[in-house]
């Protein structure tokens, strides 16, 4: 009787990889285990050069000693003047599928310009990965667990905005992460960096005594809301000196903060007692945040300079850091008819964003950040969030963002949450997350033709808050 069983490895392999495409939007393919696929991986389907199209491949099966089979998305075809046409893919069977070279991948960009040159794509060599900077116009949420990498390569892609367009940005930096933004390293000195990072205004607010780059707000600018945040009032159950406070400048004027305390101490009025112990039991008038005659941060921002960075960690109370978050919140939405855009990037977002925290200082700071999300795109208020607790920040804001930056995690829970979220990426290349080495990413949404997995590129600049090493004893 003829032997049936098969040993392991005679099992049927195809020498070529081969795909088909019933409907010429996604195909289907097998190819032999060697094969370097993977999901994300940018492929060449077809074999005649009128009929080439690009896909990229979304999900792979494999068994030991058998073939590779999975499906895709077919991108665009290839047409005879060489551009990548997203309209006209069409079916196919049984063609040829390669791997895509650095100049089909090129073809995604069209004419699109986009200089942002952040990495190298995790699976094809050397080939430079880029962002389009006109995508910035929309919301970008980054997320990735604690030492993933996300300020710096944040940090990277900040520099890359900076150097290459015109886009101003304020940075709500709360560990000190980004206040040598302006320093170029030796890596930047060698890449050219340096003399265009000297052209452009970048200025670096700091809590510290009074001077030209001292964080300050200006208490009488802020909206009465705001105001009352500050002062833990609430309008009905402390409605005496919530009343006080509206009447504030009628009453007391325009003093300085130190000198709030006793004016309102010498009105008669058992409202103004009470506002005046509330304000020296919250030590506000000790707070180092008050502008008091001094420039104030929306000052500073009025004048758009190219990058503002907000050193936001070195406040005495904790209040202080919300102070500055809404008091520029509050401008730059106020202001929002002018129509001048601005990237506003908040690093660890979770500590502005969370849905948990309710202090009214943290309440006011994050629905005005839920609004600029519903809608401060079309007044040119984008925002950039960052956060390894994606979590912790409130759905409403997350659901609005249509830029993803996705670097390790680990947590099944809030892998789980942003598939859900950002449906269009395919499942299968965010379940590499977690896969992902320091300084890996996965991008996706507007700001990328497709979803692409990065290994992040070299900073240009020197990092602020760089990790603090373990001291070790002299043997
Ligand atoms: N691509 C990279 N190349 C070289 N060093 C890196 C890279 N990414 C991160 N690092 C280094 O690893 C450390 C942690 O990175 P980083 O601070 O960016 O992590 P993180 O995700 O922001 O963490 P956390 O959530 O705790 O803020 C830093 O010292 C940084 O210099
Ligand atoms: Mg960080």
């Amino acid at each position: 009787m003829e032997d049936q069983t098969m040993a392991v490895g005679d099992s049927p392999t195809l020498d070529r990889s081969k795909a088909v495409s019933l409907d010429g939007r996604r195909f289907q393919f097998t190819a032999p285990i060697e094969s370097a696929v993977e999901p994300g991986t940018f492929v060449t389907l077809g074999s005649d050069s009128e009929r080439i199209q690009l896909g990229q491949v979304e999900n792979i099966e494999f068994s030991i000693g058998g073939t590779l089979s999975g499906g895709g998305r077919i991108l665009g075809a290839i047409s005879e003047s060489g551009t990548l046409e997203a309209r006209k893919t069409m079916p196919f069977a049984l063609a040829e599928m390669g791997n895509a070279e650095a100049n089909m991948i090129e073809l995604l960009y069209g004419n699109t310009a986009a200089p942002l040159v952040i990495g190298s794509y995790v699976s094809g060599g050397d080939i430079p990965a880029r962002l389009l900077p006109n995508r910035f116009n929309r919301h970008t949420f980054w997320c990735g667990q604690s030492g993933s990498g996300k300020t710096y390569a944040l940090g990277v892609v900040l520099e890359q905005i900076l150097i290459h367009s015109a886009l101003p940005m304020v940075i709500l930096d709360p560990n000190a992460d980004f206040v040598r933004l302006s320093e170029p390293n030796s890596h930047g000195g060698q890449a050219g960096a340096a003399s265009v990072i000297a052209d452009r205004d970048i200025q670096i607010l700091r809590p510290g005594p009074n001077g030209p780059d001292s964080l300050r707000v200006r208490f009488r600018d802020m909206s009465l809301q705001s105001k009352a945040a500050v002062l833990r009032l609430h309008p009905l159950t402390d409605h005496a000196e919530y009343n006080e406070l509206i009447h504030l400048e009628q009453t007391v004027g325009i003093v300085s903060p130190e000198l709030i305390v006793p004016t309102l101490r010498a009105r008669e009025s058992k409202a103004a007692q009470t506002l005046a112990a509330r304000i020296e039991n919250l030590r506000v008038t000790e707070w180092q945040v008050w502008a008091a005659g001094a420039k104030a941060v929306t000052d500073v921002l009025e004048e758009r300079p190219d990058a503002t960075v907000l050193d936001l960690g070195g406040f005495a109370y904790p209040d202080e850091s919300l102070v500055v978050a809404l008091a520029v919140l509050d401008d730059l939405w106020e202001k929002r008819e002018q129509r001048r855009p601005i990237l506003i990037v908040i690093d660890e977002a979770h500590n502005l964003c969370s849905a948990e925290q309710n202090s009214p200082l943290n309440v006011a700071v994050r629905e005005r950040i839920i609004q600029i999300a519903a809608e401060g795109r079309k007044f040119g208020l984008w925002l950039l969030l960052s956060t390894q607790r994606p979590s912790r920040v409130h759905p409403s804001i997350i659901s609005q963002c249509d830029n993803l930056a996705l670097m390790k995690m680990s947590s099944p829970h809030d892998l789980e949450e942003l598939a859900t979220i950002f449906g269009f990426v395919p499942a299968a290349m965010f379940a590499r997350s977690p896969g992902f080495r320091q300084g890996e990413a996965l991008f996706a949404g507007g700001f990328v033709p497709a979803p692409t997995i990065v290994t992040m590129g070299a900073r240009l600049t020197h990092e602020g808050g760089a990790d603090v090493g373990v001291p070790m004893r002299q043997p």
